[in-house]
Parts: structure tokens; sequence; C-alpha cells
């Protein structure tokens, strides 16, 4: 059973994934390297929980219990001290992944649940460079994560059984509904909804319709809650380069990210974070 958990980096995913975790009464603690991100983290978060409430989605006193559950620390060894389970959400970088959870492997116990919030890099290659690799398993959140029903639980070559059940059992505490995937690239999710995004980018570029029209087009068409370039803007055009430039080294040409995304992503505009993507917020 998890019931200390760290969440390391206190990005979107980060400050979503920590924001469940204490809402569902486990101790948590949000890690990032900067104060700064720390206190933009604790706003956005308790923003979140407060429109919950406001929704009547959550129970009126769960602001109370959020800030009794989480706490926040800049230092990376104190913020993992006797753990349970970690979960990384730092940016899609294989190498960046790997030295953090290395890091994090020499504070921790055997026992202790090392997940990736990875969407689409190699969980065994993340786990080839961490001690005891058994405990390393893909744990794929979706944003806005507070709202979001599924996680993606990805066995890597060496994720022991055991850990694999933990992280599903996990999945479920926090209220979400597991899937497992076996660890190839892009696992069931990332693969499937990349390639909308990306054919919607090429439509944009090739002028078939306006971004608006393209949107529209699978929001009233295929019932998609959001259309493709509106989702983009959400997770970050940033991101999802980095997922398209991945898939395309590891699958083939339909991930070939198009010039546009580039183009944006070298302008600043990342979607909906730095406030302009395909669309102004
Ligand atoms: N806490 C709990 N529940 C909340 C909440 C909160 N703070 N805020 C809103 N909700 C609830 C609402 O009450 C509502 O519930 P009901 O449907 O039961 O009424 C629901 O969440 C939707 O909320 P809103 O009405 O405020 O918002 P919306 O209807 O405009 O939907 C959205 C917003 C959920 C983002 C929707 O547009 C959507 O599902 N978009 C697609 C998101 C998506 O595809 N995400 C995956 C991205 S890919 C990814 O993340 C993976 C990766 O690796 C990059």
């Amino acid at each position: 059973m998890v019931e200390r958990i760290a969440v390391l980096g206190a990005g979107t995913m980060g400050q979503g994934i920590a924001q469940i975790a204490a809402t569902s009464g486990l101790d948590t603690c949000l890690h990032d390297l900067s104060e700064d991100a720390l206190e933009r983290a604790r706003t956005q978060i308790e923003q979140m929980v407060q429109k919950g409430i406001d929704k009547g989605k959550l129970p009126d006193d769960t602001l109370a219990e959020l800030q009794q559950k989480l706490r926040y620390d800049v230092d990376p060894t104190t913020a993992v001290a006797d753990c349970d389970c970690v979960v990384e959400a730092i940016f899609e970088d294989l190498d960046l992944k790997a030295k953090v959870l290395g890091a994090v492997a020499e504070n921790v116990s055997e026992e202790c649940l090392l997940a990736s919030n990875t969407s689409s890099l190699s969980i065994t290659g993340i786990a080839a460079r961490v001690p005891a690799p058994g405990r390393v398993v893909g744990m794929h959140f979706f944003n806005p994560v507070p709202i979001m029903a599924l996680v993606e639980v990805v066995r890597g070559v060496d994720s022991a059984d055991a850990h694999v059940q933990r992280t599903v059992e996990l999945a479920k505490r926090l209220g979400k509904e597991p899937i497992v995937v076996r660890d190839t690239p892009g696992f069931a999710t990332s693969r499937l909804g990349l390639v909308i995004g990306l054919e919607a980018m090429r439509m944009l570029e090739s002028g078939v319709a306006s971004a608006v029209e393209i949107d529209k087009a699978m929001e009233l068409g295929y019932r998609h809650p959001m259309g493709p370039l509106k989702l983009t803007d959400l997770v970050g055009l940033d991101v999802r380069l980095a997922i398209a430039e991945h898939l395309h080294k590891e699958i083939g040409e339909q991930f070939r990210p198009p010039a546009i995304l580039r183009n944006m992503v070298r302008a600043g505009r990342l979607g909906r974070k730095s406030g302009r993507g395909f669309y102004d917020w």
C-alpha cells in the first residue's frame, strides 16, 4: 500500500498528480528545484481545488484536507524521505528522467515504487539506469489530471509484476481507471492522440480550414470534447513537439513534426501556459 508519495516537478502535470494524491488522503510532497515554481504551484493547485468545490464536484472541506496532506519541498533528498512511491513529472527527456530517478533511488528503500509520468519514452530505457529496475513503472496521467479518468500503467521489460499491481492499485486509490500497456513508443494513448494532432497541424499549414474550423470539425462531427489544435494548446506545443520527435525516430514518418509546430515553439508560442498558441488565451 502506498501511503507516502513524492511528486517531482511542479509543472502542470506534477501539480495535478500532487493534488489528487493529497485529496485522496496520501501524505504528499511536491518537489521542484525552484521556490518560485513551488509557490506558483501552491496557488494554482488551491485554485483548482476551489473550482472543484464551487462546481459541487469536491466536498467543502477538500481545501483544508489538501493543505494538511500536501507539503512543498525544494530539497530533493528530504522530499522523498520515507516515501513508498515517487512519481516524476519533469521534462520529457529520457536522460534527465533516468538521472533524476537514479538519484532518488539512493535515498529511498528498494521497495519504493519509482513511477515515470512520461507520455512516450521508454520505461525500460529509464529503468536500465536505475538500481533495482523492477520497481520502475510508467504511470501516465492526462491533463487536466483532477478531471481525466485514465491512468496508463506501463510495464517495462524489467518491471516486476508486484510493482505493476501496486501501480494499478495506486491509480484506483487516486480515483482513476487504470489500463496496463506494454512498453512501446507512445504506448496506447500518445501514439493515437498525436496522429490526429499532427495531421490537424498539417491541415492548418496547407490551408484546409482555419484552426477554429478544424477543431469544430472534431468537436461537433466526432464528439471530441476539444478539437486537436485546442488540445495541443492545453498540452503545450513544446511537450507535443518533444513527443513527436521521439515517435518520429522510433516509429516513422507519420510522426514527423510539421514545420508550423517547430516554428511556433521557436517563437515561444507554447499554448495556454504561455498565453498564445493556435489560440490567444
Ligand atoms: N475538480 C474536479 N472536477 C472538476 C473540476 C475540479 N477542479 N473542475 C471541473 N470539474 C468537472 C466539472 O464539474 C465537469 O464535470 P461533469 O462533466 O460531471 O459536469 C468536468 O470536470 C468538466 O469540467 P468543465 O465543465 O469545467 O470543463 P469543460 O466541460 O469545458 O471540459 C475539459 C474541460 C475537461 C478539459 C474537456 O474539454 C476535455 O476533456 N478536453 C480534452 C482533454 C484531453 O484530451 N486531455 C488529454 C490531453 S493528452 C495528455 O494529457 C497526455 C500527455 O501525455 C500529453
